[in-house]
């Protein structure tokens, strides 16, 4: 992983997630011409805005991710983005597996590899802190092995 891609960001919903890991990235990788992606596995929330609480705490860390409409996650994904960059394990088979389907090249992984950064739908504002800090280790790491 040591050259820069057009990078693609995945986690179930594509409302908590994956929309603050987009607008992280597209802010620290400003310097690269890629493209920034995020889409959801599920299809719950397809044209939704991000979750409020997933705006909120981008916006308190100067980012605007408010405009963002969730999708899907779609076959051409696997051609048109070199790295797609999963939340948690059960993202990992899922996105894993259908990449076996759709021959691709494109590498998969956890972005905040080792680690897993859970789904924080469920919980509190605070959750969403812990999610936003995880993400941005996350996208540094990436970072950090594209110099
Ligand atoms: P996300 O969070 O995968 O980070 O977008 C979720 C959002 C919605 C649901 C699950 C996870 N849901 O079940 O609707």
């Amino acid at each position: 992983m040591h050259k820069p891609g057009n990078v693609l960001m995945v986690c179930l919903g594509n409302i908590c997630r994956s929309p603050i890991a987009q607008g992280v990235f597209e802010n620290m990788s400003k310097n690269f011409k890629i493209s920034v992606d995020s889409a959801g596995i599920a299809n719950y929330h397809i044209g939704d805005a991000p979750d409020r609480r997933s705006i909120n705490v981008s916006k308190t860390n100067g980012i605007d991710i408010s405009t963002q409409k969730a999708r899907q996650i779609r076959t051409n994904d696997f051609k048109n983005f070199d790295y797609i960059f999963v939340m948690d394990n059960q993202n990992f088979s899922v996105v894993k597996k259908l990449a076996l389907n759709n021959k691709t090249n494109s590498i998969i992984q956890l972005l905040n590899d080792p680690f897993e950064i859970e789904d924080p739908y469920y919980g509190d504002d605070k959750g969403f802190e812990i999610v936003y800090d995880k993400i941005y280790q996350g996208c540094k790491r990436v970072l950090n092995n594209w110099k």
